[in-house]
């Protein structure tokens, strides 16, 4: 255990945890959007800036979700500084995504109004912090979508920007990562349909041979089956119907 004060809270912290999983445990909220525990820490949307003071007395911001605890370390998470800076990351996110209800949502709790930006028409929800993509290799081992390009003209892509992925499986575990809204998923009429900011794939659902609903992609079937060395009728069977 490391002592660290946070907001002037005495708390005694696991070695090796970060500063925002400390502040967690503690019932201190600090505002994230790309932080997602299945996956390695990324830091991409820095709403999570803190104010650091470490037991040497070097003060710095750090991002809370990557900066890990250490003895004599003190955490301010919410002063005027940060506030300020909080305000403007969310007013250059809501610029760029102004139909994403989350953003709006953290917008309206954090007082940001806009109106100094002009935002971006398209209905494009996707802040590029790449949890998606880091689900989609980290979890699943697929890496069926990714990052391309940079800048401005920085995109969540398909493997060579293509329309479909092969690789892709429809698990569907971008869409449940993704912070803001910018990955749907449809089951409907036994097919699954995701739709990426940029592109949209249909998947053949799998039929369960004795309830009859369609309950994964055939191609998500497919790949547990083989990933786990098991005959793929053993999938004939919803999870329902085999309990
Ligand atoms: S689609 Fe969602 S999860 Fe993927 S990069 Fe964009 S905001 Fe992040
Ligand atoms: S939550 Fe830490 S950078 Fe996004």
């Amino acid at each position: 255990m490391v002592k660290i004060t946070i907001n002037g809270r005495n708390i005694n912290a696991p070695e090796g945890v970060t500063v925002l999983h400390a502040a967690r445990e503690n019932n201190i909220n600090i505002p994230t959007l790309c932080e997602n525990e299945a996956v390695a820490p990324y830091g991409a949307c820095r709403l999570c800036l803190v104010e650091i003071k470490t037991a040497k007395g070097r003060q710095r911001l750090v991002t809370s979700c990557l900066y890990q605890v250490e003895e004599g370390l003190t955490v301010q998470t919410n002063t005027e500084r940060i506030q300020k800076i909080r305000k403007m990351l969310i007013e250059l996110l809501l610029a760029r995504c102004p139909d994403s209800d989350v953003i709006q949502q953290m917008a309206k709790e954090h007082g940001v109004t806009g109106g100094r930006l002009t935002p971006q028409t398209g209905n494009n929800k996707c802040i590029l912090c790449a949890n998606c993509a880091r689900t989609c290799e980290e979890v699943v081992g697929v890496s069926a979508i990714s990052l391309s390009k940079r800048g401005v003209e920085r995109e969540l892509t398909t493997p060579f920007g293509e329309d479909n992925s092969d690789d892709c499986i429809g698990c569907g575990s971008c869409s449940y990562s993704c912070p803001t809204g910018a990955i749907t998923m449809e089951d409907k009429n036994g097919t699954r349909k995701i739709t990426w900011p940029h592109n949209e794939m249909k998947f053949k659902m799998k039929k369960c041979s004795v309830c009859g609903q369609f309950w994964a992609p055939v191609k998500q079937v497919e790949y547990v089956a083989k990933t786990s060395g098991t005959p793929v009728t053993d999938y004939d069977i919803c999870p329902n119907c085999r309990e």
